[in-house]
C-alpha cells in the first residue's frame, strides 16, 4: 500500500511537471511568436526608431514636455515611398524605448506638412493656452502641391498649430500661413528657439542657399531679422533643416553658436549630409570666421538630424534621419522604409584651435548593452584575429587604439562583408559596403567607399565604438569626433569579425570588448 502510494505520489508528481514544463514551453513558445511577429521583418532595425509601417523620413519637432520625449516625423501612411506628407508620432520617457501615437498633423487647404519645430510655449505669449497650461507649438512648412505644379514659386509657407495636452491633440490655427511667400522657391524647415538676450521666438529658416533668421513676440507675427550662408560652407545641393544652437565650448566658459545645416545633393560621400558652423549670433544673425566646411557625420546615412528643444538640463540631443534622398526609396524593406538614427549627445570642442562638433549616443542607450569582459587584443604585424559572434547585426563593438592601419571585416557564411578600415599614413578612416550584401536596388549605394579625413586624433589611444543593428552601422571614433553612419543590407546576419594588422608592428586593442545590444520593442 505505502509503495503503491508512493509510486502514485512520484507519478503524479511527474505528471504535474511534465504538464508544468509542457504549459511552460507551450507560453514560451507563445511568447516567442508574438515577439518574433512584431518588428521582426528582415532589417527591422532591433534598437533604432522606425515607424510600425510605411514612409518615413525627417525627425520633426523634438521637443521634451513634462517627461516625455516627443519624436515627430515626415511621414507618408498610405506608402513605403515619399508621398503627401503628414506628421507621423512617437513619445518616450528615456529618448530608448519608443511608444507609437496617432498622427499629429494632417494636410489640409494650405499643403502638405513638410518639416519644422516644435516649442513649450512657457510664458504662453501665443495666447492659445494659459499659464497653468503652457501649449505646446508646432511651427512648420506647408507645401501647395497645386502651386508647384502650375509652375509656381511661391507654394512653401510656415504655418503653426497647439496642443494643449501634451502633444495629443493638435488644432491648427485659424490664421495660417504665419509667414507667406514672395516667390523663393525652397523657402522651408523652420526651427523655433526662444532667445532669452532679445526676449524673443527666433526662427531659422532656409531659403535655397542660405538661412533666414526671423524674430516673433507671440509665434505668429514673424519678421525678418538677418540672412547668413550665401558664401558660406558646402553649396553643392539646396540647404535644408536648420538648426541653430547655443554651446558652451567644453572645458572653457566660452560661448558660441552652432548652426545646423543639411544639403542635398553635396555631401562629403555623395548625396545627403550636414554641415555645421560655428560662429556667434547677436540676436539677428548669425556670423563665422569659420573657412572650411565641417561635417557632423561623414558616412552617407545621417540627414535632417535637428536637437530636441527644452530638454532636462539643456543637454543637446540630436536625432536625424539615417538615410540618403540618393537611394531612400530603393532600399529593400517592404513594410516601412527607414529609421532614426540612435540619439545623440551634442558637445563643442576645441582641438589645436579648430572647433568640432562631437557627436556621441546618449549614455541611456548603455542599459540595452550586455557587454561581454573586457579583454587586451594583441595582434601582432600580419596576422588576423577572428571573433564569433551570434548576430553581429545587433551588437556593439568597442576597443581603443592608436592610429596603426587596421582591417576590420563584418562576415557572414555567405562571405558577405562590410569592410572598415584605418589608412594610418594617410590620416584615413573608410567604409566600404561594396560586398555586403544587397546593394543592387540602386546603382550609388554600394559604389564608393566611403573617407573621414581624420585630422587632430590624439597620439595615444582613443576609442572606437561600433554599433550595428539590422540594417545599419554607426561608427564613432574618439568619442564622437568623427563619426560615419551608413544602412547596410546583408543577405543573412553577420556572425564573424575579423581584425586583420596591416602595419609592421604589434597593434593592442586595449579594453575590447563586443556585447549584444537587446531589442527595444515588446
Ligand atoms: C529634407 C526635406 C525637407 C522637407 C522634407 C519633405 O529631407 O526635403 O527639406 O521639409 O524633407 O518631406
Amino acid at each position: 500500500m505505502g509503495f503503491k502510494l508512493n509510486l502514485i505520489t512520484v507519478l503524479t508528481v511527474l505528471i504535474v511537471l511534465g504538464s508544468c514544463k509542457n504549459k511552460k514551453q507551450k507560453q514560451s513558445a507563445i511568447i516567442e511568436t508574438t515577439q518574433t511577429k512584431y518588428y521582426a521583418e528582415p532589417y527591422r532595425p532591433q534598437f533604432h526608431f522606425s515607424p510600425e509601417e510605411k514612409w518615413m523620413n525627417d525627425p520633426n519637432g523634438m521637443v521634451y514636455h513634462e517627461g516625455v520625449y516627443h519624436l515627430f516625423y515626415q511621414y507618408y501612411p498610405d506608402d513605403i515611398v515619399w508621398g503627401p506628407m503628414h506628421w507621423g508620432h512617437a513619445v518616450s520617457r528615456d529618448l530608448v524605448h519608443w511608444e507609437h501615437k496617432p498622427i499629429a498633423l494632417y494636410p489640409d487647404e494650405h499643403g502638405m506638412i513638410f518639416s519644422g519645430s516644435a516649442v513649450v510655449d512657457k510664458n504662453n505669449t501665443s495666447g492659445f493656452g494659459s499659464a497653468e497650461n503652457p501649449p505646446l507649438v508646432a511651427i512648420y512648412t506647408y507645401h501647395l502641391m497645386e502651386g508647384e505644379k502650375a509652375g509656381r514659386t511661391d507654394f512653401q509657407t510656415q504655418g503653426i498649430a497647439y496642443s494643449l495636452d501634451n502633444g495629443n491633440n493638435w488644432a491648427k490655427y485659424e490664421g495660417n500661413p504665419v509667414i507667406g511667400n514672395e516667390g523663393i522657391k525652397d523657402f522651408r524647415d523652420p526651427k523655433v528657439m526662444w532667445h532669452e538676450a532679445s526676449k524673443k521666438w527666433v526662427m531659422t529658416l532656409v531659403a535655397g542657399d542660405h538661412a533666414k533668421f526671423y524674430g516673433s513676440k507671440d509665434l505668429k507675427k514673424w519678421e525678418l531679422i538677418g540672412e547668413f550662408g550665401k558664401d558660406n560652407g558646402a553649396h553643392g545641393g539646396v540647404w535644408e533643416c536648420p538648426d541653430l544652437i547655443p554651446m558652451k565650448v567644453e572645458g572653457s566658459d566660452e560661448e558660441k553658436w552652432v548652426l545646423l545645416i543639411s544639403i542635398n545633393p553635396g555631401a562629403p560621400n555623395g548625396g545627403s549630409g550636414t554641415q555645421y558652423f560655428v560662429g556667434n549670433f547677436n540676436g539677428n544673425t548669425f556670423t563665422t570666421d569659420q573657412k572650411e566646411t565641417k561635417w557632423i557625420d561623414w558616412g552617407t546615412d545621417n540627414y535632417a538630424g535637428v536637437t530636441y528643444s527644452n530638454t532636462p538640463n539643456d543637454e543637446i540631443i540630436f536625432i536625424g534621419w539615417m538615410s540618403n534622398w540618393t537611394y531612400a526609396r530603393d532600399t529593400p524593406t517592404e513594410k516601412w522604409r527607414s529609421a532614426m538614427t540612435l540619439p545623440r549627445k551634442l558637445l563643442l570642442n576645441k582641438v589645436n584651435g579648430s572647433y568640432q562638433l562631437i557627436n556621441y549616443p546618449i549614455d541611456e542607450l548603455n542599459t540595452l548593452v550586455k557587454t561581454n569582459k573586457k579583454k587586451e587584443i594583441k595582434i601582432e604585424a600580419g596576422e588576423v584575429e577572428t571573433i564569433q559572434f551570434d548576430n553581429i547585426n545587433q551588437s556593439e563593438v568597442k576597443f581603443h587604439t592608436s592610429l596603426k592601419d587596421l582591417r576590420l571585416t563584418f562576415l557572414n557564411s555567405l562571405d558577405e562583408k562590410l569592410i572598415l578600415s584605418i589608412n594610418a599614413e594617410n590620416s584615413l578612416f573608410l567604409l566600404d559596403r561594396s560586398k555586403s550584401g544587397k546593394i543592387d536596388f540602386q546603382e550609388d549605394f554600394g559604389k564608393e567607399i566611403q573617407q573621414i579625413p581624420l585630422a587632430n586624433l590624439p597620439n595615444e589611444y582613443f576609442e572606437f565604438r561600433i554599433i550595428l543593428d539590422q540594417s545599419s552601422i554607426e561608427i564613432f571614433i574618439n568619442k564622437g569626433q568623427y563619426v560615419m553612419t551608413a544602412q547596410v543590407f546583408p543577405n543573412e546576419n553577420y556572425n564573424r569579425l575579423t581584425i586583420e594588422n596591416l602595419s609592421q608592428e604589434q597593434i593592442l586593442l586595449k579594453s575590447f570588448e563586443i556585447g549584444k545590444v537587446s531589442r527595444i520593442w515588446k
